[in-house]
């Protein structure tokens, strides 16, 4: 399949410099934790959590703090990031495998989280969802991250780089529609702008005296996002999170 290979092509390789960033710097680390929190609590105690499409593994490693005594797997069809991901991040199985044909069990996760892989796997998304579906407990939870397709910053993004195009079927309603066909769901706009996490992708989280004017770049992204969530509603957000609930 052409598209899956265009992916691969592109996501082969293990990006340390977008890890460390997610766990060094100050200002992501808010948003992360935060975003974890959100996500561990779909968790029960001891529970089983999959992420498909978990890159080098920097969610895992927050939910590694936020559901600890859980049991954390995470698949990615890259084996360099997978490879990345075994020493680095630590109490988490590492599995090499494609987000279409998952290598377990019907009913073995309570969470299987889905973060920024649907527009990925746009030519795919049904048979995707439908096999986190499979690899759920009844009484579990599917939690989906995605970029709302029809902001600014998507368009920009889309027009860049055409691994991203498939941001234009994850608008709130072509994405609830998805998600209703599997059960009850419920969305909620979980970051308002992205302007910090622009900025963290191309500044990164510099070393030495970089971080000086760097501190001072993310100060002034931090002001904006809050007069942002000020002025604007929640629904005008960036990132949305959709879970859907296994009923049987
Ligand atoms: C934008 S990254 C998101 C990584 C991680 N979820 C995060 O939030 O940092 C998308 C990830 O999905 C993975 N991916 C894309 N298509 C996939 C597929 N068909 N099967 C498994 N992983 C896939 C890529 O290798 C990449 O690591």
């Amino acid at each position: 399949m052409c598209e899956r290979s265009a992916q691969l092509d592109y996501h082969s390789g293990a990006d340390a410099k977008r890890y460390h960033n997610r766990l060094r710097n100050p200002f992501l680390q808010i948003k992360e934790h935060a975003l974890a929190s959100k996500v561990a609590h779909f968790l029960p105690q001891g529970g089983k959590l999959l992420e498909v499409g978990c890159g080098e593994g920097s969610n895992l490693a927050y939910l590694a703090r936020h559901a600890s005594g859980c049991s954390l797997t995470g698949v990615d069809f890259s084996e360099e990031k997978v490879i990345f991901m075994s020493p680095g991040v630590p109490k988490v199985t590492p599995v090499c495998a494609d987000a279409t044909a998952l290598p377990f069990c019907d009913a073995t996760f309570d969470v299987v989280y889905l973060r920024d892989l649907l527009h990925h796997v746009d030519f795919a998304r049904e048979t995707v969802l439908d096999e986190a579906w499979r690899v759920l407990k009844p009484g579990g939870r599917i939690v989906i991250l995605e970029s709302h397709g029809r902001r600014l910053l998507s368009r920009l993004f889309m027009l860049v780089n055409p691994v991203e195009r498939g941001m234009r079927n994850s608008t709130p309603e072509q994405l609830q529609a998805m998600a209703r066909r599997l059960g009850p769901t419920k969305l909620q706009y979980v970051e308002g702008s992205f302007v910090l996490r622009a900025l963290g992708f191309f500044l990164g989280w510099p070393e030495g005296w970089m971080q000086v004017p760097a501190r001072l770049i993310y100060l002034m992204g931090s002001a904006w996002e809050k007069a942002h969530a000020l002025v604007l509603p929640p629904e005008a957000g960036m990132y949305m999170m959709i879970d859907i609930r296994k009923t049987s």
